[in-house]
């Protein structure tokens, strides 16, 4: 059966660790799954880390990424989805799509015989997520009982970490205005997952404290640009600064997943300063992607 990659829950906690392993397997270490093979790449919303790094990783495995931006597919308004699935599939051994809204992935997958990536919705980024865990594993070692901390908006990007989190047995922390939160049954949902403990809260300082890697990511997602003023002004009191790190522990690291607005969700002496990884986390966006991508092309025996 096909397998796709929609959400990070669409794994075990085996899988992944298979996938973060085979992120840092050399390139000549894997099968070429792609040789002679298409990849579409379909963006309704604007990238520079998810294309790259997906375009990079296609090719690393032998393929040859095609770049379609949203307009010219058109999902329901050119043509339904499911006929772009289909069309599609004939012509490439994976379909990925970032989107607005995500039961479009999820209407890929339903009809296509090609995996379906999900490259970023409104619901979740499980690519984000592989690429932050891999980090997180570089910097902090087996993450099983450390604290992850994510500042800010529950959203796409805080969803799939959280998700990712737990699988791996981490402590989830969650720190986000009322209104901004996880409710009560996702953050059971990400206990069951297999956290080793969840708590949510809204003054930052406190959710921090003995977290081993400090997250945040835009207060302002790609398609909220009309909420913008009102957003800013809701999460006064939350951006990621010196004292919330000094909060955190001397050993803690800032992560984020770019892109970022210094001043706002984080200050510019927290991301610039010795305790962020943000570039080793963007950079790994390209290894978890070939990861993730040899896994679901068969590279996971
Ligand atoms: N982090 C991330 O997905 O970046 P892009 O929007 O640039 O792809
Ligand atoms: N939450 C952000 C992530 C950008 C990579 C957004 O959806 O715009």
């Amino acid at each position: 059966m096909t397998r796709h990659l929609i959400d990070v829950v669409d794994f075990s906690a085996t899988e992944i660790n298979a996938i973060l392993d085979l992120a840092e397997t050399p390139i000549s270490d894997l099968r070429q799954p792609l040789a002679g093979k298409g990849a579409a790449l379909i963006f309704e919303k604007p990238s520079a880390r998810t294309r790259h790094s997906m375009e990079m990783a296609v090719v690393q495995l032998g393929g040859h990424p095609v770049f379609t931006r949203g307009e010219e597919i058109g999902f329901d308004i050119r043509e339904p989805v499911e006929d772009v699935a289909r069309i599609m599939e004939g012509f490439h051994s994976l379909i990925a799509a970032r989107v607005f809204d995500h039961s479009t992935v999820t209407r890929l997958a339903a009809v296509s015989s090609v995996p379906v990536v999900n490259m970023l919705s409104d619901h979740s980024h499980p690519l984000q997520a592989f690429a932050d865990a891999l980090t997180m594993r570089q910097n902090l070692g087996d993450l099983a009982e450390k604290t992850v901390a994510f500042v800010g908006d529950y959203n796409n990007v805080a969803r799939s970490l959280a998700e990712i989190s737990a699988l791996l047995g981490m402590h989830v922390h969650l720190a986000s205005p009322p209104g901004f939160e996880a409710d009560e049954a996702e953050l059971e949902r990400i206990l069951l997952l297999g956290a080793a403990s969840v708590e949510q809260g809204n003054r930052p300082i406190d959710m921090v404290v003995g977290a081993d890697a400090v997250h945040t990511d835009t207060w302002v997602s790609m398609g909220e640009e009309a909420d913008k003023a009102e957003k800013l002004q809701k999460f006064e009191g939350f951006t990621v600064d010196d004292t919330m790190m000094a909060a955190a522990g001397t050993n803690s690291i800032f992560m984020h997943c770019l892109p970022a607005y210094r001043g706002f969700e984080v200050s510019a002496d927290v991301i610039d300063g010795p305790r962020s990884v943000v570039f080793q986390q963007g950079h790994n966006r390209m290894h978890a992607a070939r990861g993730a991508l040899a896994f679901l092309l068969g590279d996971n025996a």
